[in-house]
């Protein structure tokens, strides 16, 4: 069986004024009645396949976890607790090395990013097994989603040969390109999006951090060394854990390693980062708006309207996300989106 362990530590900034500081986007329902980390959760529910799933997340959001699991029945393998934000790869790291410490060094552990949408299905599933399979003959495997679009926001994987049923050597890895490069590979058609989602053996993670980013993995093995663990909460230690350099699982390990494996996966899968991400899964009427609570247009197309408090009304506007919160409202343009972390980062600096 695997472990899976869900990344819940980011704060999801381009999905401002929605997602804050103190509820980051995996805690909130944004369109149906469970929010992004209970969907997720529900993903690894199948016990054929998995074990109690483990949840990395920031030392502020250890009540929105533990809430949300217990709201859904989920018993949880533990919540490991991070001081502060290191990105992933240290977040990856814990994981590794508390799993092969509890289960030993040749469990499976699946990675899941808690801001997906995915449909599970049989397609799924049958991926799942073949990248466990690879992954215990020391593979770490990716899931590479057929791309629709030159999007920058995601992972590219140029796919190679063909190692095992279902299973390719990954040629290369190129962590979100810009609008050029993502052109062309789309274009040349053997490239993949890396979905995020990772399997790999614990001990075989280790190795590679060993290797590949062994700062990371230093000042990680210390920070659990002197973790404090009450209830079902692990707390690794902030000194310690503040020495890892702040780096993502895709530049620390899967741009260098040697094992780097893809399953070419036509799942539904959609990294649900920004409003445009938001907008596009929600379909849209007849006039394209996706339009969510007190809200109302008129002589709209194409624009994503949500209200959480006063009553919005959006009038002779094209391709517009209008986002307001208890608090703050945003305006601006779908195709904008991934710009919205920037103008998160000027508020931050007004303060
Ligand atoms: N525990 C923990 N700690 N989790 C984190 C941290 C952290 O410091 N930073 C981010 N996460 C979590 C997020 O909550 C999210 O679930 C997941 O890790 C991925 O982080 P994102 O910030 O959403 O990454 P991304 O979407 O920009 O890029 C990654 O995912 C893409 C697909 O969704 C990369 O792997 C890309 O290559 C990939 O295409
Ligand atoms: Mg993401």
């Amino acid at each position: 069986k695997i472990v899976p362990v869900i990344m819940a530590g980011g704060k999801g900034t381009r999905l401002w004024p929605l997602s804050r500081a103190a509820a980051a986007k995996q805690f909130i329902r944004f369109l149906g009645e469970e929010t992004l980390l209970q969907k997720t959760l529900a993903r690894v529910s199948d016990e054929a396949l998995y074990d109690a799933p483990v949840v990395v997340t920031n030392e502020d959001f250890r009540f929105l976890v533990a809430e949300q699991a217990r709201e859904l029945g989920v018993t949880l393998d533990g919540i490991v607790l991070e001081p502060e934000a290191r990105n992933t790869a240290a977040a990856v790291a814990a994981a590794a090395l508390l799993v092969a410490e509890r289960h030993g060094r040749d469990t499976l552990i699946q990675i899941l990013p808690s801001d997906h949408e995915i449909t599970v299905d049989a397609t799924y599933r049958s991926c799942v097994e073949k990248a466990a399979k690879a992954a215990q003959d020391g593979k770490i495997v990716t899931f590479g989603i057929t791309p629709t679009e030159p999007a920058t926001g995601y992972g590219y994987i140029e796919i190679g040969k063909e190692l095992v049923d279902g299973v390719h050597q990954v040629s290369r890895f190129v962590e979100k390109p810009n609008a050029d490069v993502a052109e062309q590979m789309l274009a040349k058609g053997n490239y993949a999006w890396n979905s995020g989602m990772f399997v790999f053996s614990a001990g075989q993670m280790i190795a590679e951090l060993e290797a590949l980013a062994p700062e990371v993995l230093a000042a990680v093995e210390k920070s659990i060394e002197n973790a404090k663990t009450d209830l079902d909460f692990t707390r690794l230690d902030a000194e310690s854990f503040a020495e890892s350099p702040s780096i993502s699982i895709d530049y620390a390990v899967m741009e260098k390693t040697e094992n780097a494996a893809v399953v070419p996966a036509s799942i539904t899968w959609s990294d649900l980062g920004s409003w445009d991400a938001i907008w596009k899964l929600a379909g849209g009427d007849e006039n394209g708006n996706v339009v969510n609570g007190n809200a109302t247009v008129s002589d709209t197309t194409n624009s994503l309207v949500m209200s959480r408090n006063a009553h919005l009304a959006v009038q002779g506007m094209e391709g517009v996300a209008v986002i307001a919160s208890e608090d703050a409202v945003y305006v601006g343009r779908l195709d904008r989106s991934q710009d919205v972390g920037n103008l998160v980062k000027m508020l931050a600096a007004d303060k």
